[in-house]
């Protein structure tokens, strides 16, 4: 090893990828991970000393909406307080969606979520393009954006009342322009038509109260939408990702397609692997309203299965809280009550405690689902390991410590948490983004560092 100085050493800790763990020193200069090696002894301008902890790449939430408008509210938390709260749950960046207004171009929708986020944003950032508004009139825009770096597009094939649902043929459009570009189409699956005919049927019937939820937005209804839309990527040849798999039945009907040779991509949230539709018999149990609904234990194990399995490829959150306050306006009745959870900064304590404590998935799947993967499907080629050249993303975690969630700890603008009083195996120490740190002893320090808009190469 040459004699060069670093900006900062991380020492004795126990460094983990996506293909096992080592003791290794980290270098780190000018942002990237300079030298990887046991015993590094030179000159740095700082030092942490990572003893009996665990060195992880930064993690990567792909599915986070920061501040959007859902029923007549926004969500609680903008870019600046999502990435704090992120930061302090070892993300180093997240995969956010524009907002396609009504009559707006993909390229304008593109310049107004970034400037939401610039300057604000204290972890890397990058977005998916929303395609809600007329997607035949805005498909010629694609190629152009995907020129430029915003290749992953993100549909709808519900939400059809709120004006997001796009059909199965603006579907295939959509997907064939993406794919003959290079880029990837992201879907949030629901058959609409089922839904709102369920829908309809409780509203009638006055059957208002959460659980009413999943009985309107039901598993068929997921494993219906993934089907159709694998045989319209069948028939194009075309990769597709599923977002916020939730279901059993939904899992068999991707599955199924893959069997027959379909490329699909699977994602799945921490709240369908650790929480399940009992929550919405709860007294309060229209806080939890989110969608897809939460399912049956039987659903969350099946899910865990395919983990263990490298069926589902990324675990993301799918971020979107409300305050107390905000889901009240809905009277409790779940039609009405703003839809979605918090869940970025309890994202890789829950699937580390739940998940490789528990003996579900290795330490090295997780790393994949959080790090690896979403980094590759999403090309961002500096991100996803530890490796020299790669950038200095860092999570030092002390696995030795007990801890419990509680929302008065956590860093959002949540005023209470979906996992609260749930135990986790251990407690963040260091975040550390491209060689900065965001977070020193569980304590958020990053207020001057900023991330960077991601783009695809
Ligand atoms: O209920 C949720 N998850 N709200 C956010 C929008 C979506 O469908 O992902
Ligand atoms: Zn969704
Ligand atoms: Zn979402």
């Amino acid at each position: 090893m040459e004699d060069r100085a670093f900006d900062l050493i991380i020492c004795n800790g126990t460094v983990v990828t996506d293909t096992g763990k080592k003791a290794l020193d980290i270098g780190i200069l000018d942002g990237k991970i300079a030298a990887l090696q046991p015993n590094i002894h030179v000159d740095a301008s700082q030092k942490i000393d990572a003893t009996h902890k665990l060195v992880f790449p930064g993690f990567i939430d792909a599915h986070t909406h920061m501040g959007i408008p859902i029923m007549d509210t926004h969500s609680i938390d903008d870019f600046e307080s999502g990435s704090i709260a992120a930061a302090c749950g070892g993300v180093t960046a997240i995969i956010d969606f524009t907002v396609q207004e009504k009559g707006q171009s993909l390229r304008e929708s593109v310049d107004v979520r970034i400037e939401k986020a610039r300057g604000k944003s204290h972890i890397d950032y990058g977005l998916h393009v929303n395609v809600t508004d007329l997607p035949e009139k805005r498909v010629s825009e694609i190629p152009k954006l995907i020129e430029e770096g915003f290749s992953i597009y993100k549909v709808f094939s519900t939400y059809r009342q709120i004006g997001m649902m796009i059909t199965w043929e603006e579907f295939r459009q959509v997907l064939k322009t993406v794919n003959e570009n290079g880029g990837l189409v992201c879907l949030h699956a629901e058959a609409n038509d089922l839904i709102e005919s369920m829908t309809a049927k409780n509203v009638d019937a006055g059957n208002l109260a959460a659980i009413y939820h999943p009985r309107s937005r039901t598993a068929e209804a997921e494993a219906k939408a993934i089907a159709r839309a694998a045989e319209i990527a069948g028939e194009l040849d075309t990769q597709l990702y599923i977002v916020h798999l939730s279901s059993r039945a939904g899992l068999e009907a991707a599955l199924k397609a893959r069997e027959r040779g379909v490329k699909l991509y699977l994602e799945t949230c921490p709240q369908y692997l650790v929480l399940s539709e009992d929550y919405y018999k709860k007294e309060n149990g229209f806080y939890w309203i989110t969608t897809p609904p939460l399912r049956t234990k039987e659903d969350s194990e099946a899910l865990w299965q395919a983990l263990a399995d490298d069926e589902i490829d990324v675990v993301a959150t799918d971020h979107c809280p409300f305050t107390i306050a905000q889901k009240e306006e809905g009277n409790k009745r779940f039609p009405l009550t703003p839809n979605g959870l918090a869940g970025v900064e309890t994202l890789f304590p829950l699937l580390y405690t739940y998940g490789v404590v528990e003996g579900r998935i290795t330490l090295e799947q997780m790393v994949q689902l959080l790090a690896k993967n979403p980094a590759e499907i999403f090309d961002l080629s500096s991100k996803g390991s530890i490796r020299i050249g790669a950038g200095a993303d860092l999570v030092i975690w002390d696995a030795a410590s007990e801890n419990v969630v509680r929302a008065e700890n956590l860093h959002g603008n949540g005023d209470w948490s979906p996992y609260e009083g749930m135990s986790i195996s251990g407690s963040l120490d260091y975040t550390i983004l491209g060689g900065h740190t965001l977070v020193e002893n569980g304590r958020f320090v990053g207020k001057d560092v900023y991330g960077e808009l991601l783009k695809t190469d």
